[in-house]
């Protein structure tokens, strides 16, 4: 197979979902907003991004490498005390650092963004003058992809960091595989994705999603998806990609053949698409419930 070669064209150096990647997630989250959660958005983002979570969603990781932005490093993840594939387990009281993690930056980012919607149906905020609040959109597109990275919710190894494996006669590290080697495989991408448009890869996921074609329903993506309810919600998302480094992700932990060509990289695909889509649907999900909540809130106030 012939798609293997692309990994010595391009080496992304992000330590999440490559950027271009986050950006995909983000284009495939539009595909299901609804109209009046892509108007509020419009209003939020400042005006770079044309109203585009897409084109938003990677920010964060540039924001984290910035001496202003450092502080919301640790934000990307959550590493959990566990030791995969003997040991799987994840929880939030113990395992979220003291600064923030991945759930507790949801948690966060999600309730400002809430004052954010409110401001502007209430017509104090437009055209991304505020930045907290398009700061705070841009966190929450960016780390519900995150999130759904195995191991961006898995304490071994640094989130696999430190565990270094040959991808494609690469020397690289395990993480970097779940970040971007695998995508790219996926899409038997030879160039970085898009940051203005949707890649046909991404496309494909998302008429994966309308037409119910992953082994596991998109629905049960939703179980849990409430705003409402963040660090439950986020919390259950993490402890499934934690799971997925026991089930899946370490599964050659002893190996030292190349992944790209040992069978890893084949039974890995489905999964880092699987993984994706969620984020995708995920990430849509959370933003038109957390609009129509502000709906809901209004039509009370009238009814009162
Ligand atoms: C901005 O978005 C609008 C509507 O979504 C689109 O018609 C326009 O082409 C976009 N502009 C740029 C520069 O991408
Ligand atoms: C929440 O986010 C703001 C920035 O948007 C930050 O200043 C604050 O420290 C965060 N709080 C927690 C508990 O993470
Ligand atoms: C920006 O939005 C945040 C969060 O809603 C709010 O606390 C802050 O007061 C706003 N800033 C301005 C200048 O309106
Ligand atoms: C790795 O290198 C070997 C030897 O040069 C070559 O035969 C093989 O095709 C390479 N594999 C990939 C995925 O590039
Ligand atoms: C988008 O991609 C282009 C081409 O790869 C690149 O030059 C540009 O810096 C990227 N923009 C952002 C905001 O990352
Ligand atoms: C890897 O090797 C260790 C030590 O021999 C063993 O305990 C463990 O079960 C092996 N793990 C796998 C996934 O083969």
């Amino acid at each position: 197979m012939h798609f293997l070669k692309l990994a010595t064209f391009f080496l992304p150096s992000a330590a999440s979902w490559s950027t271009d990647v986050h950006n995909q997630i983000g284009f495939m989250a539009e595909q299901f907003l609804e109209p009046h959660t892509i108007s509020v958005v419009q209003h939020i983002l400042e005006p770079q991004y044309n109203g585009s979570i897409g084109r938003a969603a990677a920010w964060a990781d540039g924001y984290a490498h910035t001496d202003e932005g450092r502080f919301s490093y640790q934000w990307h993840w959550i590493d959990s005390h566990d030791f995969p594939p003997q040991r799987c387990d994840l929880d939030y009281n113990r395992d979220c650092a003291k600064g923030g993690c991945v759930v507790s930056a949801i948690e966060n980012q999600t309730s400002i963004l809430r004052g954010c919607i409110a401001d502007v149906k209430a017509g104090s905020l437009a055209n991304g003058a505020n930045l907290t609040c398009s700061y705070a959109l841009k966190w929450v597109s960016h780390f519900l992809g995150d999130i759904n990275q195995p191991l961006h919710a898995s304490g071994r190894a640094a989130g696999g960091n430190f565990f270094r494996v040959k991808f494609g006669n690469a020397s690289t590290e395990l993480h970097a595989v779940w970040d971007h080697y695998l995508p790219y495989t996926a899409a038997a991408a030879t160039h970085p994705f898009s940051n203005q448009t949707i890649a046909p890869f991404f496309e494909g996921l998302v008429s994966r999603i309308r037409k119910d074609l992953f082994w596991e329903a998109p629905y049960m993506w939703l179980a849990c998806s409430d705003p409402s309810t963040p660090v439950e919600c986020a919390t259950r998302w993490a402890r499934e990609s934690n799971k997925w480094t026991c089930d899946y992700v370490y599964s050659r932990v002893n190996a030292t053949s190349d992944l790209a060509e040992d069978g890893y990289a084949a039974g890995g695909v489905p999964i880092v698409e699987l993984q994706i889509s969620k984020a995708a649907l995920r990430l849509a999900t959370w933003l038109n419930k957390l609009v129509g909540e502000e709906n809901q809130k209004q039509v009370d106030q009238i009814e009162l």
